[in-house]
């Protein structure tokens, strides 16, 4: 796939290496494949991200709930050593960022303060020893907030870097476009882990978003300015190259992965979590989006959110209770505080379960396409079944 012609890929046509060529000078693109690796917290880790960046993917490294800055920048060092491209290890000036992102929450963000985002622009996540310029990722992902107070401080401090936008409606898609970000993803509903509760399937959202974007580009040249078409990806059940095929058909240079990168070797979940994926049949019917993880778990996300999983004993007794007592009337806030009230047991199998890692309580993030993994793949052939590249 070629950078001149594929617009997530142009973004970062900056990031090169040495080419195969006889020719010193001869540089290529170091992202050659329009497939981001999602970061999804306590999967996402080291040797996924340097797996996906090593095979010419673009993963982002998940900075999740995190209090403690220095463990995190401890985590973000570690991935360097597990890439392979020899110049990415030179003691010189010639590679300017890291080929990867970091992937923030931004609500989250908000509460702990913009230290570690600074952190990272000043290149803290790179090896501490080298004497050349401390390199930051190449790019920031947001997800859940606002994260314009943000973008001032980034193309501040480190021009170049670029930023990507995990967005679920049109309108948020068109303010991030004002913005000028350089990404956009449009996160669908059967998206694995968090997203807004209700909103559109991908087969909807691309197309209406891509439309809209290009109408405000043509409303603005009309008026006698330039607004700019950012990149767009997508997110949400993507597991197959038929699905690939069909998102970029839609108007999307490339997609986000999050749930079939799970069950890879090379991602950091546990190996009984892997295998109940890949023994998940029918996404559709067998994951289910819900609060009530969070409600148990006590983060407080705020209130359009929710998070698809694999429905287990608690989702399906959510359900239960909601259909019992007539709740499914009663959404909202109200109705799940009804149900956290009642469920002091459950509260106690929480915690036992959280210990031990009990699927059937605890929750398996999963989008709708979980149902077509079936097999257990490197991060490399499960990229290439998806870009239809024989292994
Ligand atoms: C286990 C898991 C954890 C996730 N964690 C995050 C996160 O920390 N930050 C974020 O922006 N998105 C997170 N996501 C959502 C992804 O960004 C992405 O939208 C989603 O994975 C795409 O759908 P898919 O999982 O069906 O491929 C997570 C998704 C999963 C499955």
């Amino acid at each position: 796939m070629s950078a001149s012609k594929n617009a997530f890929l142009a973004t970062f046509k900056h990031l090169t290496r040495a080419g195969a060529s006889n020719s010193a000078s001869a540089r290529v693109p170091r992202i050659t494949k329009p497939i981001v690796a999602a970061p999804m917290n306590g999967w996402t880790g080291p040797n996924l991200v340097a797996a996906v960046a090593n095979h010419g993917g673009f993963p982002v490294f998940p900075i999740g709930y995190f209090t403690d800055r220095n463990a995190i920048i401890k985590e973000v060092r570690s991935v360097l050593p597990l890439l392979k491209d020899p110049e990415l290890h030179k003691d010189d000036d010639e590679v300017e960022f890291l080929p990867y992102g970091v992937g923030f929450i931004t609500f989250w963000l908000d509460q702990q303060g913009p230290e570690l985002l600074i952190n990272l622009l000043e290149g803290k996540g790179d090896d501490p020893n080298r004497q050349s310029r401390p390199r930051p990722p190449a790019a920031v992902w947001f997800s859940f907030g606002d994260y314009k107070p943000y973008l001032k401080l980034i193309r501040e401090r480190r021009p170049g870097t670029k930023v990507l936008v995990q967005v679920q409606t049109v309108q948020e898609a068109l303010e991030a476009q004002r913005e000028n970000v350089d990404v956009i993803v449009l996160q669908g509903t059967e998206s694995g882990g968090h997203g807004i509760q209700k909103v559109s399937p991908l087969m909807t959202l691309i197309p209406t978003a891509v439309q809209a974007l290009k109408d405000e580009i043509a409303l603005e040249a009309a008026r006698g300015s330039k607004l700019n078409m950012p990149a767009i990806l997508a997110a949400g059940g993507i597991s197959v190259a038929s699905q690939f095929a069909a998102v970029q058909a839609m108007g999307a240079s490339g997609a986000v992965i999050g749930t079939g990168f799970m069950p890879t070797y090379e991602s950091s979940g546990p190996q009984h979590a892997k295998e109940r994926l890949l023994q998940t049949g029918d996404g559709g019917i067998n994951t289910v989006r819900t609060r009530i993880f969070d409600e148990l778990r006590g983060i407080d996300w705020p209130q359009p959110y929710d998070g698809r999983v694999v429905r287990n004993l608690l989702t399906n007794r959510e359900e239960e209770d909601l259909r019992e007592r007539g709740l499914y009337q009663q959404k909202g806030l109200a109705a799940f505080r009804l149900i956290k009230e009642d469920r002091t047991g459950t509260k106690e199998d929480w915690v036992r379960a959280a210990k031990e890692q009990d699927l059937d309580i605890v929750p398996l993030w999963a989008g709708t396409g979980v149902g077509m993994l079936t097999k257990q793949a490197s991060a490399a052939e499960f990229i290439d079944q998806l870009i239809g590249e024989q292994h």
